[in-house]
């Protein structure tokens, strides 16, 4: 490893938005930039990236939108998420690497708290039980309208559809959601137009880490 941040812990990163807004391509993207700087870079996701997590998100992402009601979502999502950061992310800052995750709990306060109207205290309050205050060091919300989002998910091939067949006012308030978590957060989130092109997301993305995280 080069970076001069990476003597000791590593950074955590992780990448939120609504459906359709590019996280997985920036999330592969962001992680050849690290690579291409010399530092190790797991990349992982949510729900999942563990054992355990991965049975989870199967059980969470498949099937009708009424199988599990906005608390038992949410219970799954952080006992998921419990996994994942005890079992894979944990270990690897640990061991001085840098974690991209593709979602994290930003996604539950939006999803739930905001679009499923669960409200922020509820979610809050499990998120301090089920993770204490453990926070990304970064976190890139990319902003789309919902519609937009939805659009670009239609022609999409696979059963793990729940979400995307909720209502576009569900996909409206967590956008929201996520934009209001950003307004909490300036210090850890940064928002970009996820309506541009690939590459001019990424540029701005690059920019960022390097300010943040390498200077
Ligand atoms: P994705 O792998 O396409 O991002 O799909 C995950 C879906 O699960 C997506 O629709 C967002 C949703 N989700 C939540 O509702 N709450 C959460 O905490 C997480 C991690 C994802």
């Amino acid at each position: 490893m080069t970076s001069g941040i990476l003597s000791g812990r590593g950074k955590f990163i992780t990448l939120e938005g609504g459906d359709g807004s590019g996280k997985s391509t920036q999330s592969r993207l962001l992680q050849a930039f690290l690579k291409e700087k010399g530092a190790d870079c797991l990349l992982t996701r949510e729900p999942g990236g563990a054992p355990g997590a991965d049975e989870i998100r199967e059980l969470i992402l498949t099937g009708e939108p009424e199988r599990w009601d906005a608390v038992g979502e949410t219970l799954l999502f952080y006992a998921a998420r419990r996994n994942h950061l005890r079992l894979t992310i944990e270990p690897a800052l640990a061991a001085g690497r840098f974690v991209i995750s593709d979602r994290f709990a930003d996604s539950t306060m939006a999803y739930q708290g905001y679009g499923n109207q669960l409200g922020v205290a509820a979610v809050q309050k499990i998120h301090d039980f089920a993770i204490g205050d453990f926070a990304p060091d970064l976190t890139f919300i990319l902003d789309l309208p919902a519609e937009e989002g939805l659009r670009r998910t239609e022609g999409r091939l696979h059963n793990e559809d729940r979400f995307e067949k909720m209502d576009l006012s569900f996909h409206e308030r967590l956008r929201e959601g996520f934009l209001s978590i950003a307004r909490e957060n300036p210090a850890r989130c940064f928002v970009l137009d996820a309506s541009r092109p690939v590459g001019d997301i990424q540029a701005e993305m690059r920019e960022q880490l390097d300010q943040r995280l390498f200077r």
